[in-house]
């Protein structure tokens, strides 16, 4: 049987589309939900948003089991969060990191990922793009 990709986004990323768009762009996180639908055909995708940090987790442990890879946008728990860090290296299968802005050329405090460092890579600035890029490359590596 083969397993899904799971892509599992961050706090506040339920409000894409109307939250800085000019930085996040316009699509809604409905938008991007059924482009990586279509460009994961019959590998299929479980999608989920959770704003707290316990429930990202939880979901990742689910992952580690039913899915083949997983794509995240930790949003803001990037980096802050060692939880998250070791809950990426726990789970035993390829993890991407997605950002649709570009972190690194924002604020200093966002400059540093707790998530990078477990990841298998990362896919960022690209806006809904990232989503789509990081998704060929799971793709690619199942
Ligand atoms: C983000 C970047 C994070 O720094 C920020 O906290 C987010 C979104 C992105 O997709 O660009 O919430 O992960």
């Amino acid at each position: 049987m083969t397993k899904p990709i799971y892509i599992i986004n961050g706090p506040n990323l339920n409000l894409l589309g109307t939250r800085e768009p000019e930085i996040y762009g316009h699509e809604t996180l409905a938008d991007i939900e059924a482009m990586c639908r279509d460009a994961a055909g019959e590998r299929g995708i479980v999608f989920s948003q959770h704003n707290s940090e316990g429930a990202i987790i939880d979901q990742l442990h689910k992952a580690c089991g039913y899915g083949s890879a997983v794509l995240i946008n930790p949003a803001a728990y990037t980096h802050t969060s060692i939880a998250l860090h070791d809950a990426v290296k726990a789970i035993g299968i390829p993890v991407i990191e997605i950002h649709l802005s570009q972190p690194a050329a924002r604020e200093d405090f966002r400059a540093h990922s707790y998530v990078a460092m477990g990841a298998h890579g990362t896919v960022s600035g690209f806006g809904a793009q990232s989503y789509l890029l990081g998704l060929q490359a799971a793709l690619n590596l199942v």
